[in-house]
């Protein structure tokens, strides 16, 4: 079977944790983002990322109220099971609740979205999600913060479907260790990158203010020593991008594409859909994409820890924890 990133050109897609409408800040409004989304899928974005979790299924409704309105060959949609729900008992009633919060009756990709506990019977839960696959339910699999010695694992599991996709956390300052990389492009296995803007940050509209909502909370680049530290890349991305006459938000996404990964950009409104749009009628010359490697060779944080929660922690606790997300 041809994954989903061999048979069409998806060089970029867009995130939707926005549409979930908890935690991002007060200017977020859902018929803002409904309209930015809409504008997104008509000017040629067709590969959109939510998940079971992102506000409690709100996300997945916002997206399914705006799709309802779109021909179904306009977009691939891709949602994500909790790590802590992928349990063969469990499973099919997730994609249904899936399909049903978006209207559709199939889901292009779906994914894993962090490695389960220690507990879980991965064997069953991929034989069984091979059976939803061939219901018709799922086209394709992927998978999300995983290891690749977890996906070396679960790939045995599966007999006629692959694992065709990670995604991960991955920008201009933030991505895995090489190795991590290396693996998942041998083995064909596309790179979706999460937080490609790192949050807003990468823009550079953040030295003055902090943005509001506890997701950025968390976020180790929203720190004050942060802004110090990488000073220098905020210069070389506001002067570049005025020079180049397109939003800093452009020049970052285009150079990821010149990666080679999937950037999954989150949006609160028209004029952030605007800046996502240019992507698809600009590429990022070689030597400013060297000048930026050169500038953050240095700066550049190399994770190693793939899994989001410790292996041990019961899923009803993981589970307790994600219900505010
Ligand atoms: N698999 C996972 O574990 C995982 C984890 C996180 C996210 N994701 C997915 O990845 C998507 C994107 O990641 P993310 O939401 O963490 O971060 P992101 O895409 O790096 O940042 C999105 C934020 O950047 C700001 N922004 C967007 N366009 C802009 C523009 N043109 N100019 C200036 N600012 C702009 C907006 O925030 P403000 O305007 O409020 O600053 C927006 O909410 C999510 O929506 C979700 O689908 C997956």
């Amino acid at each position: 079977m041809k994954s989903l990133f061999d048979e069409n050109q998806i060089n970029i897609g867009v995130g939707t944790w926005q549409l979930g409408m908890r935690g991002w800040g007060k200017d977020y409004s859902s018929s803002d983002a409904k309209e930015a989304l809409k504008f997104l899928i008509n000017n040629g974005i067709k590969f959109i990322d939510t998940a079971e979790i992102y506000g409690n299924g709100e996300s997945e409704k916002n997206v399914g109220e705006v799709l309802s309105n779109s021909k179904r060959d306009k977009y691939y949609i891709a949602t994500k099971i909790a790590g802590s729900n992928f349990k063969a008992s469990k499973i099919k009633a997730k994609v249904e609740g899936s399909l049903k919060r978006l209207k559709l009756d199939y889901i292009d990709l779906y994914q894993v979205h962090w490695e389960p506990s220690a507990y879980t019977n991965l064997k069953e839960s991929f034989k069984e999600l091979e059976k939803i696959c061939k219901e018709g339910l799922i086209m394709h699999i992927g998978v999300s913060n995983f290891s690749s010695k977890k996906i070396r694992e679960v790939s045995n599991y599966l007999n006629e479907y692959k694992i065709e996709s990670n995604q991960i956390k991955y920008n201009i300052l933030e991505r895995p260790v090489q190795e991590e990389i290396n693996y998942l492009n041998e083995n064909n296995i596309k790179i979706i990158a999460w937080s490609p803007l790192g949050q807003g940050f990468l823009t550079g509209k953040y030295i003055e203010k902090k943005p509001t909502g506890f997701i950025r909370k968390v976020n180790r680049l929203f720190r004050k020593e942060s802004l110090k530290k990488y000073t220098p890349l905020f210069d070389f991305i506001k002067n570049k991008s005025q020079e180049l006459n397109i939003a800093p938000a452009t020049l970052v996404l285009s150079y990821e594409i010149k990666k080679g990964v999937i950037p999954i950009p989150g949006f609160k409104n028209i004029k952030q859909a605007e800046d996502i749009v240019k992507v698809l009628s600009f590429s990022l010359n070689d030597q400013i994409v060297k000048e930026i490697d050169d500038l953050v060779e240095p700066l550049i944080t190399r994770y190693s820890k793939m899994g989001f929660y410790p292996p041990y922690l019961p899923n009803f606790i993981v589970n307790l924890i994600i219900k505010g997300i």
